[in-house]
């Protein structure tokens, strides 16, 4: 039996849109165990009524893409899954199935993919890297996609740094947050997010509190989005008087993140004043970046 554990994600950063993701430490385990003949998933909490419990499921998937690579086949197998990860709220849950699926099997048949392979089968299997790099590396890692290579650089940020994540009860399919983008931007735009997405590269590294807040805007997604997550503009008005250094629709949404300065405890006092007069179909969760990412827990 091998058992894995694998952090949430929270991608985009803001302007850093299909290319940045940061781990954090909130996590999803799957237990492996190979058996006689036939597929069994079992589910141990909420998310079993969202996910297939047959071979359309993502961990089940992606254990499949290593084995076909590797040439090897096994009799049958048992998933116990156990999600801490909310499923369709922009924490990564989808990309934390894929990456816990590839370790596992990797891990089972003697590691023959590398790190760098294993990151190529999640980028195929999620659409882009953002989430997948941060889940399987930990860190806030910058991923990019290029002529079918992956590139990603991953980065330590200041341990100062915390991010408070304001959670609806509500669900926002990253399938339809993405079709609610339009098909072009402008010139002006384009060169507002890279400026500010390098901006904020360098301040999260560098630990620049100033540039955070400069650098987490964005003009190519959150605009479209906001209206789709009800509770989401007034959460980010109020995060930023609360003291946030930034704030960000975490991946497709709806979670709203805010990074905030560990040393400071307002923050959280304030937003949950809110989500209780105002917002209670919302919660409040307060997370540290995972350095770790993906990791084998046991095996027997
Ligand atoms: N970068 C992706 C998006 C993350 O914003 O749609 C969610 O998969």
């Amino acid at each position: 039996m091998i058992r894995v554990r694998v952090p949430a994600t929270s991608a985009n950063l803001g302007p850093g849109f299909d290319c940045m993701g940061v781990a954090l430490t909130m996590y999803n385990e799957v237990c492996v165990e190979e058996i006689e003949r036939g597929l069994e998933i079992v589910v141990l909490d909420d998310s079993k009524r969202f996910l297939p419990q047959d071979e359309n499921n993502y961990v089940y998937a992606a254990m499949q893409k290593v084995f076909a690579e590797a040439g090897h086949s096994v009799k049958g197998l048992r998933l116990t899954l156990n999600s801490n990860i909310p499923v369709t709220r922009g924490l990564g849950s989808s990309s934390a199935g894929i990456v816990s699926g590839l370790v596992a099997a990797n891990h089972m048949i003697g590691s023959p993919l590398p790190k760098e392979r294993l990151l190529t089968l999640a980028t195929e299997l999620e659409g882009h890297p953002d989430n997948v790099a941060p889940a399987l590396y930990g860190g806030f890692v910058v991923s990019v996609q290029d002529h079918k290579r992956v590139y990603a650089c991953k980065n330590q940020i200041s341990e100062r740094l915390k991010f408070a994540a304001m959670i609806p009860n509500f669900y926002l399919q990253t399938k339809k947050s993405r079709s609610v983008l339009p098909r072009y931007t402008s010139y002006r735009n384009a060169v507002y997010n890279i400026g500010h997405a390098s901006l904020l590269t360098a301040a999260l590294i560098s630990g620049d509190f100033d540039a955070i807040t400069a650098g987490m805007r964005d003009r190519l997604h959150e605009s479209y989005r906001l209206p789709y997550i009800k509770g989401g503009e007034c959460i980010m008005k109020n995060a930023i008087r609360s003291g946030a250094l930034g704030t960000y629709v975490s991946g497709a949404g709806p979670t709203i993140i805010s990074v905030i300065d560990r040393n400071y405890n307002g923050f959280e006092t304030s937003m949950n004043n809110l989500i209780r007069t105002r917002l209670n179909n919302w919660s409040f969760k307060l997370f540290s970046v995972d350095n770790g990412g993906a990791k084998i827990m046991e095996e027997n």
